[in-house]
Formats: structure tokens, C-alpha cells, sequence
């Protein structure tokens, strides 16, 4: 399972953003496949896009190029180990620190892939989950939000050959 840091709690650190996690995954944990998502959800898109909109966006060097492109209205800031690494309308970075002190703001989206929620989770203060209610076959896994409060949950059955989903807003585990 994924376990929030207990309080090393970013909330009493100095100021920070907000850090939202924006994050689809399926009722096996999977989250990713070939690069891709592993299912096609135009209503889990628009949330996406409704979410996000004018928010900086943090994220894996691998989310980045999975992307079809840069998406509008947003910056995209890119965790990377590689220093030489960069792509047009990206903005690389080598750690949490830097990515949230680039970042700025009040808030910011934190959007995947599995490596980077692992490396977010001990700052996270609210997950925007989207349950996929399928077991695809994938090569990404992310582990359940065990011990986070759902605060919010809005279900859609399957239509059209597309599975049934639901938005689901999660709150921290109470500090220990
Ligand atoms: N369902 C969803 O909501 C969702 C969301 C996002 C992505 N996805 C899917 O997930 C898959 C990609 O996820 P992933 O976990 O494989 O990759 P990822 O988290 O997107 O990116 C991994 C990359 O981030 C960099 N990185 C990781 N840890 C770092 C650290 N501590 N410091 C600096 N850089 C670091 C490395 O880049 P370098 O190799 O360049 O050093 C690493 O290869 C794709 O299939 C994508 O479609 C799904």
C-alpha cells in the first residue's frame, strides 16, 4: 500500500502550495500501459482538463512524453534525473523542492506517473481519484489510497462499451 509520511506533515511546513494529486486508475491498481493509458474515458478527460485548468502541472519525464501535447493553459514541470534533458514547452527538474518552489502559487497539480505520486504522497492534501472500474492489463501500478477519507464520490455507469467510473475526492489519513 501507499503510506502518507505521518506528520513530517507538510501542512506545518513553511509555506507551500496546495498539492492536488489528478489521478485515473483501475480497480486492479493499474494505471498505465505501453506508455499509455489503458483506456479511453472522454469523461475522465474533461475532468482532467476542467481540474488542472490553470494550474501548474507537476509530473514524470515518462507522463510528459506519453502526453499528445503540451496541454493549454497549464505549465508543465518535469521531474527528471537526467540534466541535460528537455522539451519544448517543458520546464525539467531535479527534486520535490524545486519543483514545488518553481511552481509557486497556491496550488498545483500533481498528474503522475506512478513514480512521481510515490515521491508526492508524503505532501499530498487531496487526491481527485478517478476509480476505473475495470482490471486492464498494464505495466503501472498504483498502490489503494488505504487509511485516506473519502470526502466526495460521484458514481457513472458503464456506457457504450466503456467501463463504469467514479469520482472520488480523498482526504489525508488524521495525523498519527
Ligand atoms: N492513469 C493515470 O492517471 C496516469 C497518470 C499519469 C501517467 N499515467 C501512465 O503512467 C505511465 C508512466 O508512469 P511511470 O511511473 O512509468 O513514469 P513517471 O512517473 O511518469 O516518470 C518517471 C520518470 O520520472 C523521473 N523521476 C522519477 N523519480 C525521480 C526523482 N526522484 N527525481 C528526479 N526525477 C525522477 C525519471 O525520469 P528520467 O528517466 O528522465 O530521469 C523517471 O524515469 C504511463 O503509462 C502513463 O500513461 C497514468
Amino acid at each position: 500500500m501507499i503510506a502518507r509520511a505521518p506528520s513530517t506533515a507538510p501542512n506545518s511546513e513553511l509555506a507551500r502550495p496546495e498539492i492536488l494529486f489528478v489521478v485515473a486508475r483501475a480497480d486492479n491498481g493499474v494505471i498505465g500501459r505501453d506508455g499509455d493509458l489503458p483506456w479511453r474515458l472522454p469523461a475522465d478527460l474533461r475532468h482532467f482538463k476542467a481540474v488542472t485548468a490553470g494550474l501548474p502541472m507537476v509530473m514524470g519525464r515518462r507522463t510528459f512524453e506519453s502526453l499528445p501535447g503540451l496541454l493549454p493553459g497549464r505549465r508543465h514541470i518535469v521531474l527528471t534525473r537526467d540534466p541535460r534533458w528537455q522539451a519544448k514547452g517543458a520546464e525539467p527538474v531535479r527534486d520535490v523542492l524545486s519543483a514545488l518552489s518553481l511552481a509557486g502559487g497556491d496550488r498545483i497539480a500533481v498528474i503522475g506517473g506512478a513514480e512521481i505520486f510515490a515521491l508526492f504522497l508524503p505532501h499530498a492534501d487531496r487526491v481527485l481519484l478517478t476509480e476505473v472500474h475495470d482490471t486492464p492489463a498494464g505495466d503501472t501500478i498504483l498502490p489503494p489510497f488505504t487509511g485516506w477519507r473519502e470526502t466526495m464520490r460521484v458514481d457513472h455507469p458503464a456506457e457504450g462499451g466503456r467501463p463504469a467510473y467514479s469520482f472520488v475526492t480523498l482526504l489525508p489519513p488524521p495525523a498519527a
